[in-house]
């Protein structure tokens, strides 16, 4: 029932959700680095939330019985020059993360996997949000520009993710 096509994009999607989670980290290490620490914290909580779409992963190739892979994670990038640099890499990132969803699924379909389809719908779904609210934090940067007592206010309000 697990066509071996779809369990391989599923293991490849588990290391690049790892790979997220790294890459946030890096940039939680900048924001760290520029003394925003309401922005870091949001980023650690982003790279915690992409391990957790990996466990997702891995539970479900677990449940079917499918084999896991294991291969190396890629060294993330570590070069932001402003808040706004690092959320126009996260938009593009999480762009190309729906894509990779979107195909994945759209493998799931191909092979008939129902399972895979079930399981996937959620990341489609998630893809929304993702993108939504790097955009929305995009925009609002943007807008602030060189505003430093804005960007400080916005730090306060990221730092409240998950109070
Ligand atoms: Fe795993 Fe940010 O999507």
């Amino acid at each position: 029932m697990n066509t071996s096509r779809v369990v391989q994009a599923i293991n490849r999607q588990i290391n690049a959700e790892i790979y997220s989670g790294y890459l946030y980290l890096a940039m939680a290490a900048y924001f760290e680095s520029a003394s925003l620490p309401g922005f870091a914290g949001w980023m650690k909580l982003q790279a915690q939330e992409e391990l957790q779409h990996a466990m997702r992963l891995f539970d479900h190739l677990a449940d079917v019985g499918a084999p896991m892979a294991f291969d190396a994670i890629a060294k993330p990038d570590t070069e932001f020059t402003s808040p706004v640099h690092v959320f126009e890499k996260t938009l593009a990132h999480e762009q190309e993360v729906t894509r990779n969803i979107h195909d994945l699924y759209a493998l799931a379909v191909a092979e008939s996997d129902y399972p895979a389809q079930v399981m996937l719908q959620w990341f489609v779904a998630e893809q929304v949000e993702e993108e939504k609210t790097a955009a929305e934090i995009l925009d609002t940067l943007r807008r602030i520009g060189d505003k430093s007592h804005a960007l400080v206010a916005l730090d306060r309000e990221l730092g409240r993710r998950g109070a």
